[in-house]
């Protein structure tokens, strides 16, 4: 299923997309580097809330990781890995993407 065209992905910036996912209608946080799109649930670990602070609106640190808007738990965003926070150790379910034909697609 296309979740958007690779064109539309800026280089080391989250983009929010909606997909559905089993049925229900998911959030998802897609970030592009160097060419290559990872995606995760926008989900936080620690209390299952939304990441971004308004649709799509991310925070992010200095140094490029995403951080939560609720409790402000931050996470790399080359592994999803949370490094401070309250669910530090944790982290974002991945979801598999990849690149096809220009668009990013769920595999
Ligand atoms: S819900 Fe994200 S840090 Fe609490």
């Amino acid at each position: 299923m296309p979740l958007i065209a690779l064109d539309s992905l800026p280089e080391q910036q989250p983009v929010e997309v909606e997909c559905n996912l089993g049925g229900d209608v998911e959030s998802l946080i897609l970030f592009r580097r160097d060419g290559e799109v990872q995606a995760w649930m926008n989900v936080c670990p620690h209390a299952g809330r939304r990441m971004d602070y308004a649709p799509g609106q991310f925070l992010l640190t200095r140094d490029q990781q995403l951080v939560c808007a609720v409790h402000g738990a931050t996470f790399r965003l080359d592994d999803g890995a949370c490094t401070g926070g309250p669910c530090r150790g944790q982290t974002l379910l991945a979801v598999a993407v990849e690149v096809r034909d220009g668009e990013v697609v769920l595999v």
